[in-house]
C-alpha cells in the first residue's frame, strides 16, 4: 500500500484567516482534520503582521487536539513570504506541522523553502526535517511543473488544487469557484487537472487535497463537487465554512457498506489463498473473483476506513 496511507488523515482541511482572533479560537473546537491558518488570500496585506502574531499566539497557547496544524504563508513572487515562514516558525514551530506555500510553479521554490526551513530549525534546536510542506497548484505553470515540484523534497506532503486562482489564470469564463464554467456542457472542465494532481501526487506518495468550493451555504453542492474528487481518489477537501466540515469527513471517508465488503475482500483472499497452500493467486468471494489486484483495491477502502476510525 502506498505510503500515502501513513499520512495523518486530511478530509477536511479547514481555513482560518489569521486576522481574526474569534475564528482561530472557534476552529479549536471543529472536527476538521486538518486546519490551515492563512497569512495569504483570506488576509489583507495591512493585516498581514497582525495576522502572524495572532497565528504564534494560537498555535502555542490553543488546544488544537489530533488535528494537523499548518499556516499558510504567502507566496514567493511577494514581498512577505520570508517573514511569514521566520516569524511563525520561530515562534511557534514546535506547534506546528506543516508550511502551506501557494501559487507555487517550479520545484526550486518548493527547495527555497526547505532551505529556509532548515535554517530555522537547525538555529532554534528544532527536528530537521519535521516541518512538512504543502504545495498549492494555483496556475499553468505549478500544473505544468507538479511532478518536479511534488519530488522537490522529502518535506512535500501534499499537492492541493487551488481552483479560484486557477481559473483566473488560465482565463477559465467562471465566476463561481468549484462550478462548471458555464457553457462548457461536454464534460467535467476540471477532470484534468484534477488527474494530473492526483497523479503527481500518487507517483511520488503524496496526499492530493481538493480545494474550495465558495458557495458555502450550499452543502448539497459542496457534497456533489467533493464527491467527483473523492470518486477519482482524492485524499480530502477544503472548508471554509463549519458547516462543510461533516460533509468533507463524511464523503472522504467509504461508506460503512463498502468498508465492510473491503474487510471482507482481505479476509476471504488471505483465507482461501492459504488454504490452497499459496498456490492459488485468484479466489471465489461469492459471485466475484478476486486476485491479488483486488485485495489491494481492497486495502485503499480498508485503509481510509480503519483511519476515519471504523
Ligand atoms: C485557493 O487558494 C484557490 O485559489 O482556490
Ligand atoms: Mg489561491
Amino acid at each position: 500500500m502506498a505510503e500515502t496511507a501513513n499520512l495523518r488523515p486530511r478530509r477536511s482541511c479547514l481555513a482560518v484567516p489569521g486576522s481574526s482572533p474569534k475564528m482561530l479560537g472557534k476552529a479549536q473546537g471543529l472536527p476538521a482534520d486538518m486546519v490551515f491558518l492563512d497569512i495569504e488570500d483570506s488576509v489583507a496585506p495591512l493585516a498581514k503582521p497582525e495576522a502572524r502574531k495572532n497565528i504564534v499566539a494560537a498555535l502555542n497557547e490553543g488546544d488544537w487536539g489530533n488535528k494537523v496544524r499548518t499556516v499558510r504563508v504567502n507566496d514567493l513572487t511577494t514581498s512577505w513570504t520570508y517573514r511569514d515562514v521566520i516569524e511563525v516558525v520561530e515562534g511557534a514551530g514546535a506547534n506546528l506541522d506543516c508550511i502551506m506555500l501557494p501559487k507555487v510553479q517550479t520545484a526550486e521554490q518548493i527547495v527555497t523553502l526547505d532551505t529556509l526551513l532548515t535554517q530555522i530549525e537547525k538555529t532554534m534546536g528544532f527536528e530537521v526535517g519535521r516541518i512538512g510542506i504543502e504545495a498549492q497548484i494555483e496556475n499553468a505553470l505549478g500544473l505544468c511543473n507538479v511532478d518536479a515540484i511534488a519530488a522537490a523534497s522529502p518535506r512535500v506532503e501534499t499537492i492541493i488544487f487551488g481552483p479560484a486562482d486557477f481559473m483566473a489564470s488560465i482565463n477559465m469564463k467562471s465566476l463561481v469557484v468549484g462550478e462548471q464554467p458555464p457553457g462548457y456542457d461536454v464534460g467535467d472542465a476540471y477532470h484534468y487537472i484534477l488527474m494530473r494532481i492526483l497523479m503527481a501526487a500518487r507517483a511520488h506518495d503524496k496526499q492530493a487535497i481538493d480545494g474550495p468550493y465558495l458557495q458555502i451555504h450550499d452543502v448539497d453542492g459542496y457534497r456533489r463537487v467533493a464527491g467527483r474528487s473523492a470518486a477519482l481518489g482524492f485524499d480530502g477537501k477544503w472548508v471554509l465554512h463549519p458547516g462543510q466540515v461533516e460533509a468533507a469527513n463524511e464523503v472522504f471517508s467509504p461508506s460503512q457498506e463498502d468498508y465492510d465488503h473491503a474487510e471482507l475482500i482481505l479476509d476471504a483472499y488471505e483465507y482461501y489463498t492459504s488454504e490452497a497452500g499459496g498456490k492459488r493467486g485468484a479466489v471465489m468471494l461469492g459471485d466475484e473473483m478476486i486476485d491479488e489486484a483486488s485485495r489491494k483495491m481492497a486495502l485503499v477502502v480498508a485503509g481510509k476506513g480503519r483511519a476515519a476510525g471504523f
